[in-house]
Formats: structure tokens, C-alpha cells, sequence
């Protein structure tokens, strides 16, 4: 057998390179995937440009006007490969009960007989990417390393806007550091003498994402496109972190975490968790509307990933993984998110947005920034659109989940804490689905018991950040449903031991409140504004935080009475805040239905504490 050193050479490996696992590991893999070459990155801003100016001549990135977006490029990806694919997604834990009824399960050896054969020669004609990355501050105790194995130049640029990238990942592994292993490839191998016949190459038939959370390693295959393929994010950061934070007593959670200040200069740490596309993004870089709140302030810690810790003085302290943002386009403008805009004026790579005549980007949405829908745009499969085409075949110039990945860095609003090794102590949690009905705009659980009721039990209508059907209510506990990486019974019973462990400290744990921005009237309108407005009720939250607000008791959680919300700056009728906030009673009768559905299927491990609190919910809502 070749020795660590000889398989080192063999590889090109750079002499910062001490740990023999790694060079083996990649020794073996790059055996196994037979690239045509091995390149590994250090992270340098010269050798992005580098990869950028690869993608611009293998025609996968457009260099966008620098005039208009300076150092900017869009991607437009296969039509087949432009979400999540979550039943492509796999858990492949040793026994199916770790996994749970919510994930796809297969036997580890089951899948990798499977999975040797696809990668057996996957990246044969292209270049394997050895990108070493930290998911959370480099070298801090808090992170953790990934080395993504890739043949992707597209993801090893978005993994360097995304993760703390490059050769010093390699000092902190040092000769015998610990690092989860990701494999990725996009499924596409080229024979001798064969050239790409597409600027996206993936796999369209064939998908895997795969996770083993015992040997903590991810296997992706086919796709190249966003949490399928930047592995740290939704793999690293939720997947295995979760089953990471399950045996250590933490949490890794689908949160943003937001600083908000008021005039005072008294600061709050809220964490929130609403689905994939349900605002998280948007109500992390939340701008105050200045009629009601001048003074205050509103700064991003992060937008997607939340890693929770308990600590001995009783607190739960959060810290953002990643390093950049790679959020929804659609629906982004100054209005909606002034912050967002700002970040995206230069140093950005968009996916799947439309191209303007003059080197530009477009998405649904800029229009309301003043100006009006383009005469002319390509739109995100390289088509023209013009209004007059999307009046008669209803195509969308930019894919609804269109994406751009910017580094945390841009965000004019970015906290100072946001790169804290420590962590901010968190004063209050946050569930929140998209709910056309029936769920109010906001509620107050009365205890940590109920609060983890409303999380497990939480119901969202699917959106476009996942491939399939679009607007079907599902249930998505913890907005954590395609993230759990084990048993979602167990992962409730994790967090209900949470408050077991910190109440001994005798601090008060955070506060935990539902939310529902996208209520609908009968006129199939938003009736909430949101995005901004929101502050208005995280403003009642810190007033509960506060004990100013009295709130009332309603079967669904304490709800605010009208008066206790500032309405300055916005004509916000009483009757429209009981459309928003009222409990229609047959309404609740169907909703608790589908709690029970969702408790069967769940029935292993399930705590019965969460049924008892069904029974009483029941109860006060049938009173
Ligand atoms: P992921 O990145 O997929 O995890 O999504 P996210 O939770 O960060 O969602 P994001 O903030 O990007 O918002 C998704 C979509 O919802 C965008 O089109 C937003 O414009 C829209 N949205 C966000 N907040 C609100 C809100 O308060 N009200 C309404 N009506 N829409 C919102
Ligand atoms: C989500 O789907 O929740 C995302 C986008 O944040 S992705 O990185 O593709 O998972
Ligand atoms: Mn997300």
C-alpha cells in the first residue's frame, strides 16, 4: 500500500497538508472518481477571480455590466436542476428508527453498493476541487471543518463566499484534526476528447444526497445546485450538526438570528425558524419603519443556520456557521428589503435571475423599486420574455427560487457580534409557517412545554425552494422537516430536555412565540403588510420580553389585544387585526385533525408530554 507521503505526491498535495487522513482520504477518492486533474484551493481572492474568469470562458457564468454590478456573474442552471430535491435525500443511519419516519432511509451498506458504482469514474474529464472550509469562526472551538471533494468550479466559488475557505483550515486540522468528509459531484463525466455540451452539467435522471450520520460523511451526486451541492449549508450545518448536537447537548436549528436595539441602546437576541422561502432572509435584515421607531435598530447575525448552545449561566448562546447568504431572489427590492439590496450591489453571483439588455439583473419584485417591468430581458432558461410573453404563457423571468450567494460581509446591517465565537445569548425563539388561514399573525406560548407544541406541530404551504408540488400545507416541525438528520421523536425529546438542563441554573429560558405573516383575506391578498411591519410585532414581543404588555389568553397562546401594537405610520384597521389574529373555530377543529395524523405518524418516541398538551389545547379551544 501506497504510504500517506507517496498517495501525497501522487495527489499534488501542497506541503500545508500534514494530515494523513485527508491526503488519504482524497487519494482514495480521487481513485475512485478518476478526475482529469486534482486542484486544491487555498481561499485566495486571486484564485476566485481565477475560477470566476474559468466559468465565464466554459460559458457557466455571464460577467454582469461592471458598471451597474461591479465583480458580479450569473449562473443559469439546467432546467431540471433548480431546488432542493428532498426525496432524493437521504438519512442512512444504521438502524431506520434513527433516521424516523420524516426521512428517507436506506442501509449504509445498501447505499454505498449503490453509490460506488455512480461515483466510479463521475468526474472522469473534469477537475476534482479539493475545498477545505470551516462551517462557524476558523479555529474557534464552536466549528467544525468539511473538506468538499468537488468537480464543480461553480460550487467551489459559492463555497468560498458561503464558508470560511482555504488553505488555513489546513494549520487548525493540523496532523491529526477531525473533518466530515463531502463528496459531491455533479454526475457528469466526459469520455476522452468529449467537451461539456451544456454550460450547467449535472445529472437530470440520477440524484443522491446522502448522509451517515454515524461516520459523520456526506455523498452528494447529480446536482449542482444549492443545498444540494454547497454542502456545509443544509448537509454539514443541519443534517449532521443536528445528529452532532443530539450526543453533545446542543442544537442545530433552521434559524436566523437578528440583534434588535432600541433607543435605549438595550439589545435583544432573537433566533427564528419559518420553512425554506418564508421570510427568514428578509426578517433577519428587517429595517424598523422609522414613523413608529425611530431609534431603533435591527442587525443581521444570520440569515439560514442557527448553532445553539446551552451554557452553564443558564443562557442559550447562537452563533451563525456560514459566511454568506444564499437567499431567494424574488420578491427581494428597497421596499421589501433595503438591506438585501444593498448587499447585492456588487461581488455577488446571482442563479437562475433574468439578464438585462444592458449586462444587468431582473426578478420579479424590482419592479416596485420605481421603475417599471423591462420591455426585454433573458429570462432564466436563456429565453427572451417580454411582458407581452408572460402575459400569454405565464413564464417568470427569474426562476421563483432564484438565488444570490454574497458574503455576510456586504450586508450593510451586519452585526458586529456576527462572527462572536461565543456566541449572543438568545431572549426569545420564534416558529413561523406560511399559512393562507387559520393560523394567527401571532401568539405567546405560555410555557417551554407549549412553545415546543407549536414548533413540532407547525404546518407551511411548500414552496419553490424544494422540487415538487408548490402551496400544499405540510407539516414542518421546527421549520427542520428536511433538515432533522435522525429521528424527529427524539429530536422533540431534545428539545424539551433543554429546559430540564437550564432551568437548574434558575435563569428564565427565552420566550417562544408563533408567527404567521401570510394570512390571506378573501380577496386571495396578503392582509399582513410584513417584511418591515414585522417590527411591529417584534416590538410586542420585547414588550412581553419586558412585562409592558399584558396581552390575552386565547386557546392558541397569549395574542396581543390591538392597543398594545404601535400602528404609527401604518392605517391598520381593527377589523383587519382580527382577520389576521381570530380563531375560527372549524378551522382549528381540521387543524388538530392533522396534528393527530402528524402524532401517529411520529407515534415512536413521540414524548407524551406533546399529547397531553394536544389534549389541552383541545380542550381550551373547544371552550
Ligand atoms: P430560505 O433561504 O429558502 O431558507 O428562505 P428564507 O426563509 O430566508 O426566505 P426569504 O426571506 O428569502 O423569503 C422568501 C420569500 O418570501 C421572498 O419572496 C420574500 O419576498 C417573501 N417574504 C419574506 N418576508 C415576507 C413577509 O413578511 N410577508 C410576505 N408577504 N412575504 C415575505
Ligand atoms: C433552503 O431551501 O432552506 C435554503 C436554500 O436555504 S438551499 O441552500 O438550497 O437549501
Ligand atoms: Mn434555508
Amino acid at each position: 500500500m501506497n504510504s500517506p507521503v507517496m498517495q501525497g505526491l501522487n495527489i499534488n498535495a501542497p506541503s500545508s497538508v500534514k494530515n494523513p487522513k485527508v491526503l488519504a482520504w482524497v487519494a482514495e477518492m480521487a481513485a475512485l472518481t478518476k478526475p482529469a486533474s486534482i486542484y486544491w484551493c487555498d481561499g485566495s481572492d486571486e484564485e476566485y477571480d481565477r475560477l470566476c474568469q474559468q466559468l465565464v470562458d466554459a460559458g457557466t457564468f455571464k460577467k454582469l455590466n461592471p458598471a451597474k454590478r461591479p465583480n458580479s456573474f450569473l449562473a443559469l442552471s439546467d432546467p431540471s436542476d433548480v431546488a432542493r430535491v428532498e426525496d432524493r435525500t437521504y438519512i442512512c443511519s444504521a438502524k431506520k428508527e434513527d433516521a424516523g419516519p420524516t426521512n428517507n432511509w436506506m442501509a449504509p451498506a445498501e447505499m454505498r453498493a449503490t453509490l460506488t458504482p455512480l461515483f466510479d469514474g463521475c468526474m472522469a474529464g473534469r477537475t476534482m476541487y479539493v475545498v477545505p472550509f470551516s462551517m462557524g469562526p476558523l479555529g474557534s472551538h464552536i466549528a467544525h471543518i468539511g473538506i468538499e471533494l468537488t468537480d464543480s468550479a461553480y460550487v467551489a466559488t459559492n463555497q468560498k463566499i458561503m464558508t470560511r475557505m482555504g488553505k488555513a483550515v489546513y494549520d487548525v486540522l493540523g496532523v491529526d484534526g477531525e473533518f466530515v468528509p463531502c463528496m459531491h459531484t455533479v454526475g457528469a463525466p466526459l469520455a476522452a476528447g468529449q467537451k461539456d455540451t451544456t454550460s450547467w452539467p449535472c445529472n437530470p435522471k440520477v440524484k443522491y444526497i446522502v448522509h451517515y450520520p454515524e461516520s459523520r460523511e456526506i455523498w452528494s451526486y447529480g446536482s449542482g445546485y444549492g443545498g444540494n451541492a454547497l454542502l456545509g449549508k443544509k448537509c454539514l450545518a443541519l443534517r449532521i450538526a443536528s445528529t452532532m448536537g443530539r450526543d453533545q447537548g446542543w442544537l442545530a436549528e433552521h434559524m436566523l438570528i437578528l440583534g434588535v436595539t432600541n433607543p435605549q441602546g438595550k439589545k435583544y437576541h432573537v433566533a427564528a425558524a419559518f420553512p425554506s422561502a418564508c421570510g427568514k432572509t428578509n426578517f433577519s435584515m428587517l429595517v424598523p419603519p422609522e414613523a413608529a421607531f425611530a431609534g431603533w435598530k435591527v442587525t443581521t447575525i444570520g440569515d439560514d443556520i442557527a448553532w445553539i448552545k446551552p451554557h452553564a449561566d443558564g443562557k442559550m448562546y447562537a452563533i451563525n456557521p456560514e459566511a454568506g447568504y444564499f437567499g431567494v431572489a424574488p420578491g427581494t427590492n428597497m421596499h421589501t428589503n433595503p438591506n438585501c439590496m444593498r448587499s447585492l450591489d456588487k461581488n455577488v453571483i446571482f442563479t437562475n435571475v433574468a439578464l438585462t439588455d444592458d449586462g444587468d439583473v431582473w426578478w420579479e419584485g424590482m419592479e416596485k423599486d420605481g421603475g417599471s417591468v423591462p420591455e426585454h430581458l433573458v429570462d432564466w432558461q436563456g429565453k427572451d420574455w417580454t411582458p407581452a410573453i408572460a402575459k400569454e404563457t405565464g413564464a417568470k423571468a427569474a426562476h421563483p427560487n432564484s438565488r444570490f450567494t454574497v458574503a455576510a460581509t456586504n450586508n450593510p446591517a451586519l452585526d458586529p457580534q456576527w462572527d462572536d465565537a461565543s456566541g449572543v445569548a438568545i431572549d426569545a425563539f420564534i416558529f413561523g409557517g406560511r399559512r393562507s388561514t387559520t393560523v394567527p399573525l401571532v401568539t405567546e406560548a405560555r410555557t417551554w412545554m407549549e412553545g415546543v407544541y407549536m414548533a413540532a406541530t407547525m404546518g407551511s404551504e411548500t414552496t419553490a425552494a424544494a422540487f415538487g408540488a408548490q402551496g400544499v400545507v405540510r407539516r414542518d416541525p421546527f421549520a427542520m422537516l428536511p433538515f432533522c438528520g435522525y429521528n424527529m421523536s427524539d429530536y422533540f425529546q431534545h428539545w424539551l430536555d433543554m429546559e430540564k438542563k437550564l432551568e437548574s441554573t434558575g435563569h428564565t429560558l427565552p420566550k417562544i412565540f408563533c408567527v404567521n405573516w401570510f394570512r390571506k383575506g378573501e380577496d386571495g391578498k396578503f392582509v399582513w403588510p410584513g417584511y418591515g411591519d414585522n417590527m411591529r410585532v417584534l416590538k410586542w414581543m420585547i414588550d412581553r420580553l419586558e412585562g409592558t404588555a399584558k396581552g390575552v389568553a386565547t386557546g392558541f397562546g397569549i395574542a396581543p389585544q390591538y392597543a398594545e401594537i404601535n400602528w404609527k405610520g401604518l392605517d391598520f384597521s381593527e377589523a383587519q387585526f382580527n382577520s389576521v389574529t381570530s380563531l375560527d373555530k372549524g378551522a382549528w377543529a381540521d387543524e388538530l385533525k392533522l396534528h393527530t395524523e402528524h402524532f401517529a405518524q411520529l407515534a415512536y418516541h413521540l414524548p407524551k408530554e406533546l399529547e397531553e398538551t394536544k389534549a389541552q389545547l383541545e380542550q381550551r379551544l373547544a371552550a
